[in-house]
């Protein structure tokens, strides 16, 4: 039987990134379900998503699918949460156990293997309150693939970028090893 991974995909330049990652997951026999933020489907829609997982794609809390709401009947499913890119308001949200949308209630609810690949400006990385959520996360036993150096879309230098798709997907690999 395949896998489940929760897709997790939030509002930052990165999101086009994780489209190549939701379709080598798929490629690679995992049953991909994809939740997105509000803000990510500004940056890349739920129709590629929903092609490149061949499953449909959650995007808000109160669309149900099922008499049993989306973000439980999901966390029973899931063997993985990824999120990629992680925003530091998500990040913020997850690590103050704050669950106002599809995305941050569905992190509330799952109790397995997690992993986020933080992407954002390294101002925003550096910021303490994201060094702290970040850390608390850490200590919970999430798994952090990056942030890197180099070039951020809005040109700063610094820590900040999310790592490539096929350094997560391999930390999904050994996630499961
Ligand atoms: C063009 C643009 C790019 C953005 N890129 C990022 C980013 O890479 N990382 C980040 O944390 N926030 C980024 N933001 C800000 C987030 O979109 C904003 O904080 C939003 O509230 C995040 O919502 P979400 O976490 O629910 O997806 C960007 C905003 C804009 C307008």
């Amino acid at each position: 039987m395949s896998r489940t991974i929760v897709l997790g995909v939030t509002g930052g330049i990165a999101a086009y990134k994780s489209a190549a990652l939701c379709s080598k997951l798929t490629q690679a026999g995992y049953d991909v379900r994809v939740v997105m933020t509000e803000n990510a489907a500004k940056f890349v829609t739920p129709l590629t998503f929903r092609t490149l997982s061949r499953n449909a794609v959650v995007t808000s809390l109160w669309e149900e699918p099922e008499w049993k709401p989306e973000h439980v009947s999901l966390a029973n499913q899931a063997d993985l949460f990824v999120t990629a890119p992680a925003t530091a308001n998500f990040i913020a949200k997850f690590a103050n156990g704050i669950a106002d949308d599809a995305l941050s209630t569905f992190a509330a609810t799952f109790e397995g293997k997690t992993i986020i690949a933080p992407a954002m400006n390294p101002a925003m990385w550096r910021n303490p309150a994201c060094v702290e959520n970040v850390e608390k996360l850490r200590k919970r036993g999430v798994i952090l693939v990056g942030p890197e150096n180099g070039h951020v879309a809005c040109g700063a230098p610094g820590a900040g970028r999310m790592s490539e798709p096929d350094t997560i997907f391999e930390a999904v690999e050994n996630a499961f090893k």
